[in-house]
This record gives structure tokens, sequence and C-alpha cells, in this order.
């Protein structure tokens, strides 16, 4: 399974990327506003360097939701560099522009999944990554885990190359689930990667080791 970061802070990516166990990173509006992100020029640039921080694909999603301003907004993010995946909401223009996008040869994350029918759609018009929206299911009292499990049995069965991209992480246990269910990526908060780390055993272990190191 893949690890991408999600967030548009630069710290944390670098932080994410030094582990060296970073293979993406998957931003939306509202983390880009979270950082102070403002006006076209700076969004790009932040984009930019974004990708110079990080060796894998970068989600940069379009603010706009009718075709022809997605497909402008999507060619412009793309040029930014070739790790650029376009961001896409899934409503009926966003298909349409997934599938324009597919056709010339540019990758797009298709956002905002939270069914089946929704991940059949965006993989049929080609999307690299849909985004079941994990965290945001179980906050409605549905479970986002069942999910990544229905959509991971139904690409295998039909064959479909898009990448299933659990996303809306909260914790560490849902990394570990979506693992289990099939998921090819999890997008996390930094804190959910380094909340993996954590065992009380491995600490008391770990004292152990370095106090009987001395007696050596
Ligand atoms: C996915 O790409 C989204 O950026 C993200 O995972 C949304 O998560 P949230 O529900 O915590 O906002």
């Amino acid at each position: 399974m893949k690890f991408f970061v999600d967030t548009a802070n630069l710290s944390h990516i670098k932080e994410a990327a030094d582990l060296g166990i970073l293979d993406g990173v998957t931003t939306n509006p509202s983390l880009m506003a979270k950082e102070g992100i403002k006006g076209n020029e700076n969004i790009l640039k932040h984009y930019a360097d974004i990708c110079a921080l990080v060796d894998g694909d970068v989600s940069a999603e379009v603010l706009s939701t009718d075709f022809e301003s997605m497909v402008a907004e999507g060619k412009a993010l793309a040029a930014i560099h070739p790790n650029i995946v376009v961001k896409v909401p899934m409503i009926k223009d966003g298909i349409k522009a997934i599938k324009w996008f597919t056709d010339n040869g540019i990758r797009t994350n298709c956002t905002l999944v939270f069914s089946a029918g929704q991940a059949i759609l965006a993989a049929k018009a080609g999307a690299a990554y849909v985004s079941p929206f994990i965290g945001r299911i179980d906050d409605s009292s549905w479970d986002g885990i069942q999910l990544i499990e229905q959509l991971a049995h139904i690409f295998m069965v039909q064959g479909f190359e898009t990448e299933i991209l659990a996303a809306s992480i909260r914790n560490p246990l849902h990394i570990v689930r979506a693992a289990e269910a099939g998921a090819h990526i999890c997008t996390c908060p930094l804190g959910s990667i380094l909340g993996l780390l954590k065992h009380p055993l491995t600490d008391i272990g770990l004292a152990q080791f370095l106090e009987d190191a001395k007696k050596m």
C-alpha cells in the first residue's frame, strides 16, 4: 500500500518525506486555505513547492464545477509538474471532465466519493485514483471501511485499473483497516502516520534494552 500525506503544509510534507515512506500528497481547497494560500499565482506556486518536496503524485483540486472551466483549470494545474494529478469532484460535469483528461493524457483523482456507484462511474471515465472519504462516512454513522472492501472487490472483478485512495483518514486504525480492506493508497494527516509508530511495549522494551546495554 502506498502512503500519501493529506495536507498543504510544507513542513508536514517534508517531515513525511524525510521518513522515506512517502509516495505522494493530496490537498484540497480547505487544506490550502488553512495554510493561507490565496490567489491563482500563489496557488500554482504552492503546488510547485509541494512537487519539489516529494517524489510522487500530488493531487491539485479544480475549483470550478462546470466542464469547460474544469478542463481549463486542470490543464493549467497539470502544466505545473508531471507529478500533478488533477483532482475533480464527483459530479456530472466532473465525470465528463475526467473522461476528457483521460483522453488527453492528464491523470485525475475523483474526489468526494461516498458510494460504490460513484466509484464505478469514476473508474469507467478513466480516473487514475478514486477517493472514498472513509472518515466522513463514519462521521455519518455508516461504515467507511465497508465501502473500501466493496470497491476492492468490484475493481478486482471488473479489472478496473483505477486505484482506491482511502481518504478522510482520522486515525492510525483507519490506515490499518484500509490496508486490510484492499486500499491501494491511504492519504493521511501526518499525525495518523506517526500514530502507527506508537506501542507502549516498544517504549518499555527499548528502555529496558538501553538500561541493559549499560551493563554490556
Ligand atoms: C482527500 O483527498 C481529502 O483531502 C481529505 O482526505 C478529506 O479529509 P477530511 O474529511 O478530514 O476533510
